[in-house]
This record gives C-alpha cells, sequence and structure tokens, in this order.
C-alpha cells in the first residue's frame, strides 16, 4: 500500500511525495544496548529499500515541473534504483550509465523499472562523466545522487517526519556518511523543526571515508578508490557543503571497520529480524560497537536519555553476502 500523506507544496499544488511515510519505532533491543531509548527511523522499508527516494524524488518531481524531459544518472547503486523508480512513477524517459565492472543484476533491476541502460566505461567515475556530457550535448537532466539543494530538502523530510511521530526531541540523531547527501538533508530537517543543538554521530567505514579523512585535513579529500565492503559509502569525494556543516551543527564523525558494520548487520537481524546493507551497519555499529558510550566517555557527547538512529537502507544485501562477511571477518 503506498502511502502519499507526505506533500510537498509546488507554487500553487500539492503533488504527493513518491516517498513512503515510514515508521519510527522504539527498539526494545537496541534500547537494552546502549542503556536509553533508542528509536528506529525505518528508511529501510522506503519503495527503493532506501532514503535515496525522498530526495532524488523531490529532485525528479521539481525537475518536472520545470520542464525536464528525460533524466540521465550513473549510479547502480540505491541512487540509481531511486532515480528509475521516481522517473517510471512521474512518467518520464531515463538513461542510466552503468560501467562494465557492475554487476548484470543492477542493470536488470533498473531495465525491470523502464530505465534504458548504457554499459559504459571501466568505473563509475568513467560513466558519471559520461552522463553529465549527455546531460549537457542533449538536454537531459542531470540527477546527481547526493550533491544537490533539491536532494537536501527532499531527505529534510525524514526528519520533519520523525519530528511529528516522537513528538520529542532526541539527544542525539545517528545516521552514516557517503557523499553527505543524508547528513545534509538530516541537518536540513533539524533546521525545520528546531532540532539545530541535537548532537549527530556521523559514521563511516575505513576505505569509505572521505568525510572523517576531510574533517582531519580542513578540506575535501579525494580517495584513491573505495576499499570498504560499504559500497553505498562509496563517495570519492564528499559534498562541500558537507564539511560545512560543522559551523553550524555538532557534528561527531566516527569511522569503523568493515568487520564492525558487517557485525552489526548480523546483530541487526538477530535483534530486529531486519536485513541491512553494509552502509546502514556503520550506522548501527555506533551502537553494536560502543561508539556512543566511547564518545560519552571521551566527553564528546552528554548525558543521553533517547537517540533517534537513522535505518537507511536495506535493498543491497542478501542472505549469501551477509553469510559471506561471517565467514570472511570470522563473526
Ligand atoms: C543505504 C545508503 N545509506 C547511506 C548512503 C550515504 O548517503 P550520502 O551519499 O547521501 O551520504 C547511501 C548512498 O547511496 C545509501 O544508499
Amino acid at each position: 500500500m503506498e502511502s502519499h500523506s507526505n506533500q510537498h507544496k509546488t507554487e500553487d499544488t500539492k503533488v504527493p511525495s513518491l516517498h513512503y511515510v515510514t515508521p519510527c519505532f522504539l527498539s526494545e533491543a537496541l534500547s537494552r544496548s546502549t542503556g536509553f531509548q533508542t528509536y528506529m527511523k525505518l528508511e529501510n522499508l522506503q519503495p527503493c529499500g532506501s532514503f535515496k527516494i525522498r530526495g532524488i524524488g523531490y529532485f525528479c518531481q521539481k525537475a518536472k515541473e520545470n520542464g525536464a524531459k528525460k533524466f540521465v544518472c550513473s549510479s547502480g547503486g540505491n541512487a540509481g534504483m531511486a532515480a528509475a523508480y521516481a522517473a517510471r512513477k512521474l512518467n518520464m524517459p531515463i538513461l542510466i550509465l552503468l560501467p562494465k565492472t557492475s554487476p548484470s543484476f543492477v542493470a536488470d533491476i533498473l531495465k525491470r523499472e523502464g530505465a534504458e541502460v548504457e554499459i559504459f566505461g571501466e568505473s563509475f567515475d568513467e560513466a558519471n562523466f559520461r552522463s553529465l556530457e549527455i546531460a549537457k550535448e542533449k538536454g537531459f537532466t542531470h540527477i546527481h545522487a547526493f550533491d544537490h539543494p533539491d536532494v537536501w530538502e527532499g531527505h529534510s523530510s525524514l526528519i520533519t517526519e520523525a519530528a511529528e511521530q516522537l513528538n520529542k526531541k532526541p539527544d542525539v540523531i545517528v545516521t552514516c556518511v557517503g557523499g553527505g547527501g543524508l547528513l545534509i538533508g538530516i541537518t536540513e530537517g533539524m533546521k525545520k523543526v528546531g532540532w539545530e543543538d541535537v548532537p549527530v554521530v556521523a559514521m563511516e567505514t575505513k576505505g569509505a571515508d572521505c568525510y572523517n579523512k576531510a574533517i582531519e585535513k580542513g578540506q575535501l579529500v579525494t580517495l584513491p578508490a573505495i576499499t570498504s565492503i560499504a559500497k553505498c559509502l562509496g563517495a570519492l569525494t564528499a559534498a562541500k557543503t558537507a564539511l560545512e556543516l560543522y559551523k553550524d551543527f555538532k557534528i561527531l564523525s566516527v569511522v569503523v571497520d568493515d568487520k564492525e558494520a558487517a557485525n552489526a548487520c548480523l546483530q541487526f537481524l538477530a535483534d530486529e529480524r531486519m536485513m541491512v546493507e553494509a552502509s546502514c551497519g556503520a550506522t548501527l555499529a555506533a551502537i553494536y560497537s560502543n561508539v556512543i558510550r566511547k564518545l560519552q566517555e571521551g566527553g564528546k557527547l552528554g548525558g543521553i536519555r533517547s537517540a533517534l538512529v537513522i535505518v537507511c537502507g536495506g535493498k543491497l544485501v542478501t542472505l549469501d553476502l551477509l553469510q559471506t562477511w561471517k565467514e570472511q571477518f570470522s563473526l
């Protein structure tokens, strides 16, 4: 059943949004681990299995209202899936360029959504470069996976929604960072509901930690390659706006290793009976690897009565993958 209770205003109409209103539950198991009330915002229940549809759906709707004729993008991950879904819902054509390295099942999923899929180049960077060229040459609208104000605006609904559901301000928000679109969207939402003073724990995995490195250096850093299992966090360079959030928000950037992310996915499956992907495992490692407690002990976080954890996605995971991690990391 599709929920269209979320709406965004255009100039003179209200357009139903493409994402669902997701549940925001108190997790008994996570609360037992943390010792305080721990709420989960279940973005893994979105139509394409991740929060991405919030921002990309909003971007595409707005672009269509402004006369876009065709979309082009180059993501084979959750952003690409959300883009293909949004295009189908909006009756818009979309071209998605995937590199040769992309597994064939990704192309199959995107084609099933009605997207035109072209294989181009050896890496996502090459495919992305070409998709930008095509946008310019043919006048298509390019969809950026994380670095666009409309994407952030769409993601902000995650927090405005949670504020209504929780009816109180949490003492900490826990999320993960890839290129930073989710984090920026969260802070946009925090501004709207008066939560600017809530600290945000921003999790990454080693080998996909361009944000943490940028914060340490005080400037954007481009990783040579993504070596983590959390491919979804695999932006080589974070969005500049994400780096600048430090001025106005208390962002605590923390890096865990792949083993901790994989362990968190397995623990969460045992605790909540939900399969989530490695990026979400990075978020949940804040709890299962006691990151929050360590931040408190280190004086970086104060007393906490409640936390809001963003369960960002559960599409890019399978039982086989969890089993592989179990063996690979001796879990
Ligand atoms: C499930 C999931 N979580 C987190 C992220 C990171 O989001 P962002 O790149 O906006 O920081 C992504 C990015 O694709 C994702 O798919």
